[in-house]
């Protein structure tokens, strides 16, 4: 291979790379029950009253997937209302 087509090829995969890394959209793991989304900052929590003031902005973190709602406040583990720990 002559050089230039070396060169050609170098810069095309580093485009790449820096391309592909670009459009994957920002992921994380989150645990069961759970998924990354853009979430308020007073979700729903098993034992508390539904929050009524709340700040609207939202924030990208792992929150509770449709109809669960948080165990407790670490807001680390998502349940359905009905499989609430009794008070
Ligand atoms: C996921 O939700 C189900 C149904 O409420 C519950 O039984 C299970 O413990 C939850 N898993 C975790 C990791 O909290």
């Amino acid at each position: 291979m002559r050089p230039v087509s070396v060169l050609l090829l170098v810069s095309l995969s580093a485009a790449f790379i820096l391309i592909s890394t670009d459009i994957v959209p920002p992921n994380k793991e989150c645990p069961q029950n759970m998924t990354y989304t853009c979430g308020t900052m007073c979700p729903e929590i098993c034992n508390e009253p539904k929050p009524t003031v709340c700040n609207k902005m939202c924030r990208m973190d792992c929150f509770c997937i449709e109809n669960y709602v948080f165990v407790n406040k670490n807001l680390k583990n998502c349940v359905l209302p009905q499989d609430c720990p009794p008070k």
